[in-house]
């Protein structure tokens, strides 16, 4: 089965073709294309994702990626016989989804090489959760190509795409077949990301449920709002882990501490606002150069410490959500797992504690399109093909 991935949930336009097969009972999957474009240097500027200019920016983006992507998978993607006539969308489009997405429909009826229809067997799309003006334009695009392909739409959880994009190995180079990786159930996965910090009970494949979740910031949040305070650009995740680890190498020390939120309460929340207004009060009486630039080595101090309070709470609150649950495996998703010091702590609890972890290829620890189109293949398989199954409700539903 081929499967066009589509994600554009937050500030990466993402695009991807995986094939999926069954071999001797073992899921397998081969990457043909996949293209992801980061939006992340402009919204810097407004240091966080700005929506308007996310919507604008797939807009512009989507039918070229989409083209290049498409030129890209020739070689591998069979030709189907059928062809597609675009023009006589024209006026059903532009009626139905132009006064919401004028640009991305131009671009769209303009595009003629959409009339060769690929050898696809169904498309993906993100349908939430994100940021609602962004994914409107991949939601919108997608309808439209279905139609115009005569190709099933299958909406996926963006939430589902991180789980599953952890069952890749870590080598997924393109167009060569990979097994995934086997899950014992239970399972439980920790997804930690810009927008969520969540865990997620899975007794069998497809069941979803969310155990615990944060009740304000996710730690991506805390991450990228603590590195504004200290002067760094967006996303802030990496500004901070790369200073955490100068400060390492240095035998730099914390020059304040910071709470370790909620590890002592017994339930599976989490709450990092805190940790952010801690790193605030912080920064008023850090030393500063005669610009009122925070001191280096004090910051490199407080990436560390910072790093340090994350690893520590999501640790102490992963030991209990792996002893509530008996879950047999672990599964790391979401940007932030890209972090090295939580990859290597929870790696050491999940073998201390006789549970298998899965984390995700470096390559696809942020967003992409492979996870959302894997999610799909294995949706089709572990549950009901027609219906997406959704983590939570998602106010963005309106897929044929
Ligand atoms: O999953 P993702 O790409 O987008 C969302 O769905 O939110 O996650 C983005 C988040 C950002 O907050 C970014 O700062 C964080 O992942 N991140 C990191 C690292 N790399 C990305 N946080 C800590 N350490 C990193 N190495
Ligand atoms: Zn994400």
């Amino acid at each position: 089965m081929i499967i066009l991935g589509i994600e554009t949930s937050c500030d990466e336009t993402a695009l991807a073709l995986i094939e999926t097969r069954e071999n001797n009972g073992v899921s397998e999957c081969k990457v043909i294309a996949s293209i992801i474009h980061s939006q992340a240097e402009l919204h810097s500027a407004y240091g966080g994702v700005f929506p308007n200019l996310a919507k604008r920016e797939h807009e512009k983006n989507l039918i070229p990626l989409f083209h290049k992507l498409l030129i890209e998978a020739k070689e591998f993607l069979p030709k189907s016989s059928k062809t597609a006539d675009i023009k006589s969308f024209d006026k059903a489009f532009r009626e139905r989804y132009e006064p919401q997405n004028p640009e991305l429909v131009g671009a769209f009826l303009g595009a003629n090489f959409l009339n060769d229809i690929p050898a696809i067997d169904m498309i993906a799309v993100t349908e939430g959760p994100g940021l609602e003006p962004a994914l409107w334009v991949g939601i919108v695009f997608a309808e439209m190509l279905s139609q115009v392909w005569s190709m099933p739409l299958h909406a996926v959880d963006h939430m589902e795409g991180h789980i599953v994009g952890s069952l890749l190995p870590s080598d997924i180079a393109n167009s060569v077949w990979h097994k995934l990786h086997e899950v014992s159930y239970p399972a439980l996965a920790l997804l930690i990301s810009g927008g969520h910090t969540e865990f997620v009970s899975i007794d069998n494949p497809g069941s979803y449920k969310v155990v615990g979740a944060t009740l304000d910031d996710a730690v991506g949040e805390a991450f990228d709002k603590s590195a504004r305070l200290l002067g760094l650009s967006y996303p802030g995740g990496p500004h901070i882990s790369f200073l955490a680890q100068k400060a390492k190498d240095e035998g730099v020390k914390a020059p304040v501490s910071l709470p370790r939120p909620m590890i002592h309460s017994k339930d599976l929340n989490f709450s990092f606002s805190g940790l952010k207004t801690a790193v605030l009060y912080a920064t008023r009486t850090a030393p500063r150069d005669k610009d009122g630039n925070i001191d280096e080595i004090w910051k490199k101090g407080l990436a560390l410490e910072l790093e340090e309070a994350i690893v520590e709470t999501l640790d102490r609150k992963l030991r209990d959500a792996l002893e509530q649950t008996g879950a047999k495996t672990l599964i790391l998703g979401g940007g932030v797992s890209a972090n090295r010091m939580i990859r290597e702590k929870l790696s050491q609890t999940s073998k201390e504690l006789g549970v298998n972890i899965l984390l995700p290829s470096p390559t696809i620890t942020g967003d992409n399109a492979i996870m959302i189109a894997l999610a799909c293949a294995l949706g089709g398989k572990n549950a009901d093909k027609q219906k997406a199954r959704s983590l939570r409700a998602s106010g963005t539903k309106r897929l044929a």
